[in-house]
């Protein structure tokens, strides 16, 4: 998702430095340029040995440091990326870059980039909570850096409270939400759907089905790092929440459909994801059914259809994305929920394909409208989100 990007580490001297060498590898895997800068301090933590190995990159220390590929690195260094993070950000750190002192490399190369700067501070909870570091924080948001507020918990000088360094995926995602993809959502609305409904039997039993929630986590995380304003509506899942997206947790069909028909006109694009159940058990017990000798069976009754629902209130404007699962006749199958849920696009897969369906991180779907049928290969479920979120934002232009 960084093909092609510059990133540039700011390392300063905090315990939390040797969680940088993470980021750093997690970014290369990303296929980033990925250049570091360090304080002098910040190399008693952590070796720029460590840096230079995981980026393949010359690490800076040092302003007159002409090393190299780079012509004048501490003015190139932050004209030329696309993100700088500066993690972890000392008290030191934030109080130099907030009053414009630049007196070694790392503070040298903030001054003249022009891309979106993020600043994680990390150190002790009383340092963190001193009005002067907060004011120094609040100087900086107010200059248009992005200072990343700091998790809560056992700190390295053993006192417990905020201060500590944000977990290296978290970091990331800031960094992608920077930078990795065209804002081509922004000022756009998403709501999304994702993961399955639970049906209670009795206290103890439910029914539900294989959804794992990836195909919708992925669409919402996509169109968050395309710029939307995302809303999650999500059935019980093992994923973590994606960052920067509104998340109401769900258990069955009927508290989704309250949910979602309780928000859906304040969105421009709806995305139907989750495997919603189509039956409930008629009644819930309230105790444990107790197993006897004779066989038995579930009365069962049928659920609200969401997408129905949505597809016969739909607003100007809105537009409307399911998902259709089969095992045979996909196409014709997926075609008639278009028309009798007035949906304006279908995502169609069989799971009878290797590399599509439930839990996998891949899927091979095709995209159904109105006037078209779009094929796609084997893609990840990110690489489907985005194809089918761009579909749909056309439509929505249209
Ligand atoms: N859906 C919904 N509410 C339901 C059931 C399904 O919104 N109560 C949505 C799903 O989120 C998905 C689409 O409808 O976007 C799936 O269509 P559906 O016709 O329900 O599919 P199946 O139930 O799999 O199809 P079948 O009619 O073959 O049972």
């Amino acid at each position: 998702m960084l093909q092609g990007k510059r990133i540039v580490l700011g390392i300063s001297g905090g315990i939390a430095a040797y969680k940088m060498a993470n980021v750093a590898s997690m970014l290369v895997k990303l296929h980033a340029d990925v250049r570091v800068v360090m304080t002098k301090n910040a190399t008693r933590f952590i070796t720029p040995e460590t840096f230079e190995t995981l980026t393949a990159n010359h690490v800076y220390t040092d302003v007159f440091d002409e090393s190299g590929d780079l012509h004048v690195p501490h003015v190139n260094l932050g004209t030329t990326a696309d993100c700088i993070l500066i993690a972890p950000a000392t008290a030191d750190v934030l109080g130099k870059i907030a009053h414009g002192i630049a007196d070694d490399m790392l503070t040298t190369t903030v001054l003249p980039a022009t891309c979106p700067v993020l600043i994680s501070p990390s150190m002790n909870v009383n340092m963190y909570e001193n009005k002067i570091v907060q004011n120094n924080m609040q100087i900086l948001r107010d200059y248009g850096y992005e200072v990343i507020e700091a998790d809560s918990g056992f700190l390295a000088c053993r006192t417990e409270g905020r201060g500590k360094l944000p977990k290296e995926e978290d970091l990331v995602e800031y960094i992608l939400r920077a930078c990795a993809t065209e804002k081509t959502l922004a000022g756009k609305k998403v709501l999304v759907t994702a993961g399955a409904t639970q049906e209670a039997i009795d206290p103890v039993r439910y029914i539900t089905n294989h959804s794992t929630g990836k195909m919708g986590y992925a669409v919402a995380r996509m169109a968050m790092l395309m710029g939307a304003d995302v809303t999650l509506v999500s059935g019980r899942t093992a994923l973590k929440k994606p960052l920067f997206v509104d998340v109401v947790d769900v258990v069955s069909a009927k508290d989704m459909y309250d949910a979602v028909t309780a928000r859906a006109n304040d969105f421009d694009i709806i995305v139907k994801a989750a495997a919603v159940a189509d039956y409930r058990p008629k009644s819930v017990a309230d105790e444990k059914i107790k197993k006897s000798d004779a066989d038995a069976s579930i009365a069962l009754s049928r659920t609200d259809d969401i997408l129905g629902y949505l597809g016969a209130h739909k607003k100007a404007g809105q537009v409307l994305c399911g998902f259709s699962m089969e095992t045979e006749n996909l196409i014709e199958n997926s075609r008639a929920k278009l028309e009798k849920k007035n949906a304006d696009m279908i995502v169609a897969n069989s799971i009878k394909e290797i590399g599509a369906g439930f839990g996998t991180d891949t899927n091979i779907v095709t995209m159904i409208t109105k006037d078209s049928m779009t094929e796609l290969p084997i893609l990840s479920k990110e690489e489907v989100a985005v194809k089918l979120l761009t579909a749909l934002s056309e439509l929505n232009r249209a």
